[in-house]
């Protein structure tokens, strides 16, 4: 386990767990939190036993966003030079192991949009979701403007942009922005079966997975066809495309090396 202030990293197995801990403020993303975030990816993302990630809150929040009290008396050149919300926060969207959100309570401004970042969200039905920002005076600065609308679509994400209203995890499933609803208290117990599900594959495979969804958002479609028959070709190259396929025809289960 790591040291750290504002969140707890752990390990279940082959799953880490990131639980947001500054509970006195919703769970505020300060840039030493996020820096602690990213610090525990850097170890989970050594590890070669560690073959998925889930990021938690609380109960009550996700993250209620980016920490107004930090950013309220910033200055256009202190946001400008320090580039201001992206530096961190880009070390989060680099991640290359697969990494689940799961979401009770508010994830509203930064708090949704560190969601967005992980591959996939899992929410409580208490999980509320928003880009509140526009009554703050701003907009959204880590991806809300970008990632809701690839989510949910135009209509809705400018709507949500544009009031700063939040929806409900019924609202967000239906309109694509959630994987899966869970009762509350089951949400941790849930993310880490999923978690520990993705990590009994062969991490390579799931990588590579991981990569060739996400062009699918950065790409036209015959290149990321074209991406995604490359990366399918090279997993006969691996010892565990011989592994998966040898278990299914000898009717066991398979024991994967990552090679
Ligand atoms: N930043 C700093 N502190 C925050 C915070 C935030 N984003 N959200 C909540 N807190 C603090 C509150 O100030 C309060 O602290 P005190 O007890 O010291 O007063 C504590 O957390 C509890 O919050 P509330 O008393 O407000 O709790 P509530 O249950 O009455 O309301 C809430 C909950 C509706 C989520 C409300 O806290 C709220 O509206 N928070 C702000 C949401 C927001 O605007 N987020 C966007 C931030 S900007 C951003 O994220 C930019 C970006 O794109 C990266």
């Amino acid at each position: 386990t790591m040291n750290f202030e504002n969140i707890i990293a752990r390990t279940h197995g082959k799953v880490g767990l990131i639980t947001l801990n500054r509970p006195q403020a919703l769970n505020a993303l300060n840039d030493a939190l996020i820096d602690e975030i990213g610090r525990a990816l850097d170890g989970f993302e050594a590890d070669e036993a560690i073959g998925c990630i889930v990021i938690t809150g609380s109960e009550k929040a996700f993250a209620a966003g980016a920490d107004i009290g930090a950013m309220k008396d910033f200055g256009f050149m202190d946001v400008y030079k320090g580039n201001y919300i992206s530096a961190n926060w880009d070390r989060v969207a680099r991640c290359r192991k697969p990494m689940i959100a799961a979401v009770a309570g508010y994830a509203l401004g930064g708090g949704c949009e560190l969601a967005m970042m992980c591959d996939f969200i899992i929410a409580a039905d208490t999980a509320q979701f928003g880009q509140p920002e526009v009554k703050l005076g701003i907009l959204p600065g880590a991806g809300g403007t970008q990632r809701l609308p690839r989510a949910v679509g135009k209509a809705k994400a400018m709507e949500l942009c544009l009031t700063g209203r939040t929806m409900d995890a019924a609202e967000a499933e239906r309109a694509g922005l959630v994987a899966r609803i869970v009762p509350a208290d089951k949400l941790v117990e849930e993310a880490l079966a999923t978690a520990g599900k993705i990590a009994s594959h062969s991490l390579p495979v799931v990588m590579m997975i991981k990569e060739s969804v996400n062009r699918a958002y950065e790409s036209a479609l015959q290149e990321g066809l074209l991406f995604e028959r490359r990366s399918f070709h090279s997993t006969f190259a691996m010892q565990d495309q011989k592994e998966g396929m040898a278990a299914f025809i000898e009717k066991r289960k398979p024991e994967f090396s990552n090679r």
